[in-house]
């Protein structure tokens, strides 16, 4: 069994045994608002931390939006470790909407190109994509997209590095089978209050707490309960 990578956020490392093995790619995914963004942040930060590189891909929150959100929680994203890909639409494109959406039909094929770019320039030990679902949408063939996703994943893990990719879509079945684990954030209602839930739905080469648990998004960011059930008291 591989070596143990933090998400930075300890309960969720309890529920992964440890943590995620290194040098594999996981989904997080979850309605807009779950905290699938803080949570990436967290992994993000912990390689920070442990003086690790650690290359972050926007695709949807711009740069500036998510330095001033993320500040909230307490990340500094102005650490020399941690670099970040503005990869999110601009006004510009957004009028040529059109060209916006044809440009990003390889789009995983770019990323993919941008990312090994990067990593000509250093080594980097984690790696986020958040989200991916902009690239679905923006591929209008889903073999092509299949069969980019594939590339994508295969290329990322000989890279060796920890990959999170994020995804707001319900439907990730080509994603969930080829990433190495999933990870689910839900909100419900109960009782007529908020409650939110996280659970593991897939941990290749781990056993995993399968069971939905509690998290609360707080000051300091996500905290998950992994010795309780929902709702919490
Ligand atoms: N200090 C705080 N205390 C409690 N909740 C907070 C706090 N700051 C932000 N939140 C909540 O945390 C969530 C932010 O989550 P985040 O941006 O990580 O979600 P996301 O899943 O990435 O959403 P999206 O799909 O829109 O990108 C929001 O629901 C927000 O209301
Ligand atoms: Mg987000």
């Amino acid at each position: 069994m591989g070596e143990r990578v933090s998400t930075g956020i300890p309960g969720l490392d309890f529920m992964l045994n440890g943590g995620l093995v290194s040098g594999r790619t996981y989904l997080v995914k979850g309605a807009p608002g779950t905290g699938k963004t803080t949570l990436a942040m967290h992994f993000a930060m912990a390689g920070v931390h442990n003086g690790e590189n650690v290359l972050y891909v926007t695709l949807e929150e711009p740069a500036e939006n998510l330095k001033a959100d993320m500040m909230n929680f307490g990340f500094n994203l102005s650490d020399l470790h941690f670099t970040m890909i503005d990869a999110t639409p601009t006004a510009e494109r957004y009028v040529l909407m059109e060209n916006f959406f044809e440009s990003f039909a390889e789009s995983m094929d770019k990323m993919l190109a941008a990312i090994k770019e990067q990593f000509k320039q250093r080594y980097y030990h984690r790696v986020v994509i958040d989200p991916i679902t902009m690239l679905k949408v923006a591929t209008k063939d889903d073999i092509e997209y299949r069969r980019s996703f594939l590339t994508f994943v295969k290329a990322v893990g000989r890279l060796k590095t920890t990959v999170i990719l994020t995804s707001e879509l319900q439907r990730t079945d080509v994603e969930e089978y080829l990433v190495s684990g999933v990870i689910e954030l839900r909100m419900f209602e109960l009782q007529g209050k908020l409650a939110r839930g996280i659970r593991i739905t897939k941990f290749r080469g781990s056993s995993f707490d399968g069971t939905i648990r509690p998290y609360k998004i707080t000051d300091s960011g996500i905290v998950v309960y992994p010795d309780h059930v929902l709702p919490l008291p």
